[in-house]
């Protein structure tokens, strides 16, 4: 999936050693400090995430790097400057901002996210898709997680940057995030091959809920017997990063035992919301919803029992369930 040598790689360790230098000597770093400790962040946290700062202007990165122009090539390549196509001069992708290294799975570092000091947009940049970093497909955190706990035996997923490294800072050091993108069945595929349990915890907005759905899509081929999947949805304005400040690491803790949900009890009460079962025009709708998600899950004994689950709701039986998972749908 990623290339095993390319000379972005060592680019991107020195790009990253520049920004966690910068935090700590650069005359401007003063702000980027104040704001990560306004976040609650702790110098040995903020070490163990590699966190940086990438100084105000234009250059600073492309100074300290400098070199050739097979150099200069290769940070255009790597993200980390953009080529004004009109001028044809490039510039410091990466400007005034706390810097997020994300490494892959081996602890090589293959893109950047970085956040602005206050509320200017866009929030969060991040690197583009390079030869070494493809969105879709990477964790952020996967490494510090493994890196902390050999032995996981739950891995938590939630959205942003900071909700990872808020959780590892109470003392909660298994969360990966996706970083704005969706969860895909790559995601699930590497998660699975690590933990037998994953669990979302997505903010407690609208895109939140949405995210937790199509998370629960992509879990379904991939939940052998074995394998399970929980929810674990927050109170609404919240995200991990807030909550786990606001209530410690005890409650929240607590918040997970008492509240994560089961997928198949996540899905049944989202569809039931859904197609209401109460009447036969809903049963009949909920079969039409859940019966061809439930043919996705691949472990037979879970896929049997979800069955079961939907039998017991709508009265039919599971031959007939068999039946509607088999024919087509007649024309309209
Ligand atoms: P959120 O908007 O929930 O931000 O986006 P956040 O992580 O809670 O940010 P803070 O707490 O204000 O610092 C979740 C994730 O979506 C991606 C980032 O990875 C972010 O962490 N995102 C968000 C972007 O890439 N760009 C943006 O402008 C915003
Ligand atoms: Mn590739
Ligand atoms: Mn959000
Ligand atoms: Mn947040
Ligand atoms: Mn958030």
């Amino acid at each position: 999936r990623q290339p095993v040598d390319s000379p972005l790689y060592p680019l991107l360790d020195a790009a990253a050693g520049y920004y966690r230098q910068s935090l700590k000597s650069h005359p401007a770093r003063k702000a980027a400090v104040e704001y990560l400790k306004s976040r609650g962040l702790s110098g040995v946290i903020a070490r163990d995430f590699g966190l940086g700062f990438a100084p105000p202007g234009w250059d600073n990165l492309m100074k300290h790097l400098g070199g050739d122009a097979l150099q200069h090539k290769a940070m255009l390549d790597a993200g980390l400057l953009i080529e004004n196509t009109e001028t044809g001069r490039s510039y410091d992708r990466f400007r005034d901002r706390v810097m997020f290294p994300i490494r892959d799975s081996r602890g090589r570092i293959i893109a950047f996210g970085g956040r602005v000091l206050g509320d200017d947009k866009p929030k969060y940049l991040n690197s583009p898709e390079t030869p070494v970093f493809h969105k879709g497909q990477e964790l952020y955190g996967l490494f510090e997680a493994r890196k902390a706990n050999r032995d996981l035996d739950e891995i938590m997923v939630v959205e942003g940057y900071m909700d990872v490294i808020a959780l590892a800072q109470q003392g909660l050091r298994n969360a990966v995030a996706t970083l704005g993108t969706a969860t895909s069945d790559e995601h699930l595929k590497r998660l699975f091959r690590i933990v037998p349990s994953v669990l979302f915890c997505f903010d407690g907005d609208a895109a939140g809920r949405k995210a937790a759905w199509r998370a629960l899509e992509a879990t379904l081929p991939n939940l052998q017997d074995g394998k399970r999947a929980r929810f674990l949805f927050l109170p609404d304005g919240e995200d991990p990063d807030s909550l786990v400040r606001h209530e410690g690491t005890d409650a929240f803790r607590a918040r997970i035992n008492q509240h994560a949900q089961p997928l198949a009890d996540y899905f049944f009460q989202q569809l039931s919301e859904e197609a209401d079962p109460r009447s036969l025009e809903g049963k009949a709708h909920l079969v039409t919803l859940a019966a061809p998600l439930i043919d996705r899950i691949p472990g037979n004994h879970l896929r049997t029992l979800m069955r079961q689950r939907l039998s017991e709701i709508t009265g039919l039986s599971g031959e007939m369930l068999q039946q509607v998972a088999q024919s087509t749908p007649p024309a309209p």
